[in-house]
C-alpha cells in the first residue's frame, strides 16, 4: 500500500507499506520524525496525530470515543481532518493515501 507523507515544509515522502500495519508503525519504522507514537499505539499519547487528506478520510469512518478524547490532547491544532495515525490500519483501499504531518507532537 503506498502511503504519501506530506511534511510541514511541503516535502512528499512516499513509502510502500505492508497491509495491516498502522500509519503510525509505518512512519516510525521509516524514520518519519513528525510522528512519534510514544505509547506504541494504545491510545494513550496523541503523539501520532496526523491530518488525513479529505479525499482519503471517508473510508476511515469516525473516530472512536477514546480516539476523539485523545485528539483533544494533541500538541498541534485539531482540525476536522485530525486523526491518530495508530488507529489507521492500512488496507488495499488505502492505496495512495495522503497523510499531512503536523508541525509538532509535543
Ligand atoms: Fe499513542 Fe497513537 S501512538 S495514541
Amino acid at each position: 500500500v503506498q502511503v504519501n507523507f506530506h511534511t510541514p515544509d511541503g516535502e512528499k515522502i512516499s513509502i510502500d507499506a505492508p497491509e495491516g500495519e498502522s500509519v503510525m508503525q509505518v512512519a516510525v519504522q521509516n524514520g518519519i520524525r513528525w510522528i512519534v507514537g510514544e505509547c506504541g499505539g494504545s491510545l494513550m499519547c496523541a503523539t501520532c496525530h496526523v491530518y488525513v487528506d479529505p479525499d482519503n478520510s471517508q473510508r476511515l469512518g469516525v473516530a472512536s470515543d477514546d480516539e476523539d478524547e485523545m485528539l483533544e490532547a494533541a500538541a498541534s491544532p485539531r482540525t476536522e481532518c485530525s486523526r491518530l495515525s495508530c488507529q489507521i490500519r492500512l488496507g488495499e483501499a488505502d492505496q495512495g493515501i495522503n497523510i499531512h504531518l503536523p508541525p509538532t507532537q509535543r
